[in-house]
């Protein structure tokens, strides 16, 4: 089969020196990356600035703002058989980057933020997917009803959720412990563990969800 997984976090420039970012190592993206290449399958990891390097044999897009992921995820969803959105997309860029460094001149500054597009979000009604989706929830209450929600209303297939309130696991740590919600109402609850291992058994869950009820 063929994998598009997203991964890292997304650079939104204030000024040529300057941007907003988020603390997604890329960790569990690129575990994932390498899990499903392991069991034989063909991989496209579309990833933000991340300070890891791609295993061998994955084809690496590699993007800054989440613009330019969504724009690189329109042109190779359409090849995909399986889409798992791990990036760590900013929900927000700048309105008016600034072209030139921005002087601290003025004891207050205001960045006026607009919305970026959701990608995982527009799998299904823009993009026209009807593979395999998965999406992940980083979440620091009511795990399982935001992920729920976010199951329900991004169409997916399975989300994974990590609870990121506890500081032992999730960012730029090499493990994790999180909650997979199935489309068919299901939960599992994975054990503790490194995100390579996590990665993994995840490839393994995926591959065996049924495929094309939506095509
Ligand atoms: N995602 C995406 N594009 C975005 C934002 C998020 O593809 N612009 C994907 C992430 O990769 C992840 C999932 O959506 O798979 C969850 O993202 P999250 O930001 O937590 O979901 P939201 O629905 O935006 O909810 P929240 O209100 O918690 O931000």
């Amino acid at each position: 089969m063929h994998f598009l997984i997203t991964a890292g976090p997304t650079r939104e420039p204030i000024d040529p020196v300057r941007y907003l970012s988020n603390r997604s190592s890329g960790k569990m993206g690129y575990a994932l990356a390498a899990a499903a290449l392991e069991a034989g399958h063909e991989v496209t990891l579309v990833s933000g600035p991340v300070a890891i390097a791609a295993p061998a044999g994955v084809t690496l897009v590699s993007v800054e703002t989440a613009q330019e992921m969504y724009d690189a995820v329109a042109g190779l969803i359409p090849a995909a058989d399986v889409a798992i959105f791990c990036a760590a997309v900013a929900d927000y860029r700048v309105a008016s980057v600034a072209g030139e460094k921005i002087k601290k001149s003025e004891d207050e500054l205001t960045l006026r933020l607009v919305k970026n597009p959701d990608i995982l979000g527009s799998a299904r009604g823009v993009f026209g997917f009807g593979g395999i989706l998965v999406g992940f929830a980083a979440e620091t209450n009511d795990l399982a009803m935001h992920a729920l929600d976010k199951l329900r209303r991004k169409e997916c297939d399975l989300i994974v959720a990590n609870d990121v309130s506890r500081s032992d696991i999730a960012f730029d740590r090499d493990v994790n412990e999180v909650s997979l919600f199935f489309a068919d109402g299901t939960r599992e609850d994975l054990p503790f563990a490194s995100k390579q291992e996590i990665a993994d058994t995840l490839i393994a869950r995926i591959v065996s969800l049924p495929r094309g009820e939506r095509q």
